[in-house]
C-alpha cells in the first residue's frame, strides 16, 4: 500500500472506534474521505491581507468543519511548495472520496498541477476564498478548472464548507 493510503486509511481507522462506540448510525462504509489540500501562503490565513482572507486561521476553521461534518474523515495538507502539492495529489488521489484544493497562486500558473489532477481517479474541486473575478486580472485565468469536477470561488473560508457539502 502506498503512503497515501496508509495515511488515509490510518485516519479512517482513528474514527472507527469513536463511531462504532458513540456513533453507531455513521456506519464506517458510509464515511467520505475527503482532502484539503491548501497551496502557498495560505498557512498565513489570519495574518495575510485579512482585508482579503479575513482574519481566521485556517486550524481554527478546520477544527470547525470537523465537528460539523463528523461523519466525513477529514485530512488536511498544506505546503508552498508546487511540487509537494503534486506528490499530495499522487498519494490521496486514487483513495480519497474527494478532494478540495486551493492551489493559492499555482491556480494561475501551473501545468504541473493541473496535469497532475488528470492523472489521478478523485474528484477534485477547486475552491478560492476571494473572489478572483473581482480582482487582479492575472487571478482570471485558472489552469485547474478545466479539469477539476468544479469550482467554489469567493465565499470566505465557507467556501470549503460549501465544497465538502458538493461531496455528500
Ligand atoms: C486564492 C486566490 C489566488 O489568486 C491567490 O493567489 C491565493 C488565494 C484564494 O483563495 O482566494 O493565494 O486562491
Amino acid at each position: 500500500m502506498d503512503r497515501g493510503a496508509e495515511q488515509i486509511n490510518h485516519e479512517y481507522s482513528k474514527y472507527q472506534f469513536f463511531f462504532r462506540t458513540f456513533a453507531p448510525k455513521y456506519s464506517i462504509k458510509n464515511m467520505k474521505r475527503i482532502q484539503i489540500i491548501n497551496g502557498p501562503n495560505l498557512n498565513l490565513l489570519g495574518k495575510r491581507e485579512p482585508s482579503v482572507y479575513g482574519s481566521r486561521s485556517f486550524e481554527s476553521y478546520l477544527e470547525e468543519l470537523k465537528t460539523r461534518f463528523p461523519g466525513v474523515v477529514l485530512s488536511y495538507f498544506q505546503s508552498n511548495v508546487e511540487g509537494e502539492l503534486v506528490n499530495k495529489l499522487h498519494e490521496v488521489g486514487f483513495e480519497a472520496d474527494g478532494i478540495i484544493l486551493n492551489a493559492g497562486a499555482y491556480t494561475h500558473t501551473s501545468i504541473a498541477i493541473a496535469d497532475a489532477i488528470r492523472s489521478i481517479t478523485s474528484p477534485v474541486i477547486e475552491v478560492h476564498i476571494s473572489n478572483v473575478y473581482q480582482r487582479e486580472s492575472f487571478r482570471h485565468h485558472s489552469y485547474l478548472s478545466q479539469v477539476c469536477k468544479g469550482c467554489i470561488i469567493g465565499f470566505g473560508l465557507d467556501s470549503y464548507r460549501l465544497a465538502i457539502e458538493s461531496f455528500l
